[in-house]
């Protein structure tokens, strides 16, 4: 049997941290409802897409001891690309001096699980290691005069190796992936463009869809909510996180949460939120993880999968 193991992982952060308190500063708001609202407190900014994704990208195969020459493919989800073309994995593939075949994947803030997803189907039909990353520079798309979306995202970079492995038992259990374009204009932005949503929309139809979403996924893998080790949801509000854990029975305590650190970092966020985790000892082999993603398009995306804390 044909399965796949979690063979490293990484993450990187730009070094400008940018507090509330900077924001009080530039804007007509305040770190009080900032915190209330979001449960954000700082988030870093800068760098480039590709930049943050080479340094993430790096650090996994580094972990595993794995070289540049035996990654087989590699998958970048991010909806913040260097250019619009060539594809940013392009960029990050030659940086890293990987000699494989490379694309983007954008499902905006549902990207890495969407990525995740179709690297483990390529382990599946014959590619023996995938290199997936979910890279993002927010900071370049957020109008920095407009308080409603200012104060809510990040830049940053996360990724994960997969191998293949001879196995029965396979990483990833069961996952289910959505997407609803009527709810487009809830949340876009243009070719060049800023972010703009209708929050409060967001809010409401993120619950429901990562709910639905996380129950499909968790059917499919044959497990429930007791099974579940740790829920690393997508990091866009604490009280999101909060709705949807009171709704499936998960605690605080089993749920990752970085957002107060790192704001909102889209395709970037469930990767560096389960990164943090994994070194914080937070994960043993065998536990279950339930990964929620879901973001712009309107677009979700949930992975059960299994931590073997690397080959
Ligand atoms: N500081 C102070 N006041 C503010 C700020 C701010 N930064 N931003 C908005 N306000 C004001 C509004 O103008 C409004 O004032 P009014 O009552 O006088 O009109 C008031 O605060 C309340 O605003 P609401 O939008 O109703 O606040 P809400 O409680 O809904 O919180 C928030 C807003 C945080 C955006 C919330 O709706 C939310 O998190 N929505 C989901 C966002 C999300 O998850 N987005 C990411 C999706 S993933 C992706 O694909 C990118």
């Amino acid at each position: 049997m044909r399965a796949s193991t979690l063979s490293g992982w990484g993450m990187a952060l730009p070094d400008k941290v940018v507090t509330n308190a900077d924001l009080e500063a530039m804007l007509d708001t305040t770190d009080q409802w900032i915190v209330e609202r979001s449960g954000i407190r700082e988030r870093r900014i800068g760098g480039t897409t590709s930049g943050l994704a080479v340094a993430a990208g790096r650090a996994a195969p580094a972990r595993a001891r794995a070289g540049p020459a035996s990654v087989g493919l590699l998958v970048l989800a991010t909806s913040t690309p260097d250019q619009t073309l060539p594809a940013t994995s392009a960029t990050v593939q030659h940086q890293l001096g990987l000699g494989c075949g490379a694309f983007d994947v954008n499902a905006a803030c549902s990207s890495f699980v969407y990525a995740y997803v179709a690297a483990h189907q390529f382990v599946a039909g014959g590619v023996d290691r995938v290199l997936v990353i979910g890279s993002e520079t927010m900071s370049r798309i957020i109008d920095w005069d407009d308080r409603s979306t200012a104060v809510l995202f990040g830049d940053g970079a996360g990724a994960l190796l997969l191998d293949a492995v001879d196995a029965s038992s396979d990483n990833l259990l069961g996952w289910d992936l959505g997407s609803n374009g009527a709810l487009r204009s809830i949340l876009d932005a243009d070719v060049g463009g800023f972010l703009q949503m209708e929050g409060k929309e967001v809010f409401r139809q993120a619950i429901r869809a990562v709910v639905d979403s996380a129950g499909r996924a968790m059917a499919n893998a044959g497990v429930n909510a007791d099974d579940i080790a740790l829920v690393v949801p997508h990091q866009a509000n604490i009280r999101i996180i909060d709705a949807v854990n009171a709704k499936l029975g998960f605690t605080i305590e089993r749920t990752a949460v970085n957002l107060d650190r790192t704001g909102n970092t889209s395709a970037a966020s469930i990767p560096m939120a389960l990164v943090e985790a994994a070194d914080a000892g937070r994960l043993a082999p065998g536990d279950l993880v339930l990964l929620l993603g879901f973001g712009a398009g309107m677009t979700w995306a949930s992975a059960v999968m299994r931590w073997d804390g690397g080959a």
